[in-house]
């Protein structure tokens, strides 16, 4: 079935007939479905026609035949993130949010973003850079590539004109773009700093994603190496959910703890063009650091990829 133009959450108009709705029962279970005239919607507790729900407005609550209520409501970008099709496990919301922050994404930006994964944050960056940038994402696996754009066209409701998706490798192709940003989320970001440095202009900047600490060392190592980066900062982010039930107010049992590190760097001038100095570093490893062995001792399980799987373990 065809995609239907987004509404955004937040209008009087009712629900219509191919959006995506998320339905949330009493225990806050979420569910994703795409409305089509004459389907039904089943769970453990019944089912409910999506005829039901064609015309209703947002917030409205409905009845499975077993008697069970569910709210139906327009899936905010998060809803939508944590529920859609994975191959590549995906940046968690969290991170997204940081992400944006992080590398300064603003309207207007051309951002140039891999691995594209399953899409998550590409729609993160589509919402940030708005119809004036331009998201340009590599992927090279054309399974996931697929997955991304199936994602992004779902939620968006079309492919956006000013998104590009090559199944490409990005350490090869960078060279010949430009771009404000590079936000990159692979399993070895170091080998594409050389590629971001040709393709940023001095006060760009690059990102990492990386969940493991010897990979946030060797990123950082390589920047340095590089000459023509500096403000390198490495930042973890932790979101506490807390339940709220009247004078029972405390932390929630469970949260999403680790995921991953934010690495981001600014480009300036090589030494000898005008840049900044290198830090002066308290430990210097002289380059004695075996990184593969490093690397293969903390690579993390193969990628589950399943739906509203929260662990962590990317590709
Ligand atoms: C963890 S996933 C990315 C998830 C994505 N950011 C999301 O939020 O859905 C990592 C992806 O990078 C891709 N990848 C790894 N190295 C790459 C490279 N050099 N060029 C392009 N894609 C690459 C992998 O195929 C994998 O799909």
């Amino acid at each position: 079935m065809s995609d239907a133009a987004p509404v955004l959450p937040g209008t009087d108009a009712p629900l219509g007939a191919g959006e995506l709705v998320v339905l949330i029962d009493r225990r806050r279970r979420r569910y994703l479905v795409t409305l089509e005239p004459g389907g039904e919607w089943h769970s453990h507790a019944g089912l409910v026609p999506h005829d039901e729900l064609i015309g209703v407005v947002e917030g409205s609550v409905v009845r499975t035949n077993r008697n069970m209520e569910v709210t139906a409501l327009r899936p905010t970008r998060e809803d939508f993130v944590l529920k859609m099709k994975r191959g590549a496990q995906v940046v968690y919301p969290k991170d997204q949010a940081m992400i944006v922050g992080a590398a300064d994404v603003r309207p207007g930006c051309t951002v140039v973003e891999a691995g594209a994964g399953s899409g998550a944050l590409t729609l993160a960056l589509l919402a940030a850079v708005g119809p004036e940038g331009r998201v340009i994402s590599f992927e090279r696996r054309e399974d996931h590539a697929g997955i991304a754009e199936r994602n992004v066209q779902r939620f968006l409701g079309e492919r956006p004109a000013n998104w590009e998706l090559h199944v490409a490798d990005v350490v090869t192709s960078l060279p010949a773009l430009t771009a404000h940003r590079v936000v990159l989320d692979l399993l070895e970001p170091w080998s594409a700093v050389e590629a971001a440095a040709t393709a940023l202009p001095p006060g760009g900047i690059v990102l990492a994603y990386t969940p493991t600490v010897p990979q946030v060392m060797r990123f950082d190592q390589r920047l340095w190496e590089d000459g023509r980066f500096t403000d390198v900062r490495t930042t973890e982010t932790l979101v506490r959910p807390w339940d709220v039930d009247g004078l029972a107010v405390r932390p929630a049992h469970r949260m999403v703890a680790h995921t991953a590190f934010l690495t981001t760097a600014r480009r300036v001038p090589s030494r000898e063009q005008g840049g900044p100095p290198p830090p002066r570093r308290k430990v210097d490893t002289g380059g004695r650091i075996d990184w593969e062995a490093v690397s293969a001792a903390s690579t993390l399980p193969a990628p589950a990829g399943g739906e509203g799987d929260h662990t962590d373990d990317r590709s």
